[in-house]
């Protein structure tokens, strides 16, 4: 039998390298690593890629191992799937991976400007119907951009229609430069060992036989941001419950 969450959330407390903070000790006190990842935690100067909404934190891990010059931090306020990531890069003794358990929106708490190189956005939730709440709208790049470093990168990689083609108008919308973009990335050249590694939710949407979207871009300084004005088709598949998704046998 699995562990519960408790125990795993038992785990968690002793990890070295996983941060929680409660929301009123941020505010009182502030994180005392923020600014200072690199010097105080890491012990070196490498650049720092962080994998937003991360879950079990594949894409944390399994580019720690790929790149052992850069540092990793997988966030996500759901612990109990950060758990596998922290407790593989525990055991693997890697030193350039790290948890942080915290809503994506407080992220300026636990970042200086400029302290981050790339950030990784992982199969989000589309949120078709709430902009506010999508990880790659307008209002999460402004927030993106206080911690980016001038030519900060985002990665996207996403099963949805909806999400990538929202993204890459939002992209087109605000001039970002565009470094590479798929919307069929296993039937395309550029799956290579950083875009293989496959997620939690990617393998699910891979059975289903979905194709998976890639877009890499520079989320360059704009003076104001522009939403896209556009009608999206919304993904059907994202319209059923739980039960009903198992029954899918293929869409776009
Ligand atoms: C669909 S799952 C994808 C998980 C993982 N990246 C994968 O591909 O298997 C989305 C994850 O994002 C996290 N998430 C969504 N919005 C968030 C937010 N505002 N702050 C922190 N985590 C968030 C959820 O808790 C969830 O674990």
């Amino acid at each position: 039998m699995g562990k519960n969450k408790l125990s795993k959330f038992d785990d968690m407390a002793e990890y070295p390298h996983v941060f929680q903070y409660p929301f009123e000790r941020l505010q009182a006190e502030g994180f005392p690593l923020k600014g200072h990842w690199r010097e105080h935690f890491f012990k070196n100067t490498n650049p720092i890629v962080l994998e937003l909404g991360c879950g079990k934190g594949e894409y944390t891990v399994g580019l720690g191992r790929l790149f052992p010059d850069k540092n990793f931090i997988g966030i996500d306020v759901k612990g109990a799937r950060m758990w596998s990531g922290a407790k593989e890069s525990l055991e693997a003794g890697m030193t350039n991976v790290a948890f942080l358990r915290t809503h994506i929106e407080l992220i300026e708490f636990f970042f200086a400007p400029g302290e981050v190189s790339e950030i990784w956005l992982t199969f989000p939730d589309p949120q078709m119907k709430k902009l506010n709440k999508r990880l790659t709208s307008t209002r999460f790049m402004k927030l993106y951009r206080r911690i980016l470093a001038p030519d900060g990168i985002i990665h996207l990689k996403t099963d949805s229609y909806f999400m990538y083609t929202y993204t890459t108008e939002m992209v087109k919308a605000n001039r970002y430069p565009v470094l590479c973009d798929t919307a069929d990335l296993y039937h395309s050249p550029e799956a290579d060992d950083i875009l293989s590694i496959k997620t939690y939710y990617e393998q699910q949407w891979l059975e289903r036989g979905i194709n998976i979207k890639y877009i890499r871009f520079v989320c360059e300084e704009r003076e104001e941001l522009i939403e896209p004005d556009i009608e999206i088709e919304l993904d059907a598949y994202r319209s059923f419950n739980r039960s009903k998704r198992s029954a899918l046998a293929s869409t776009k």
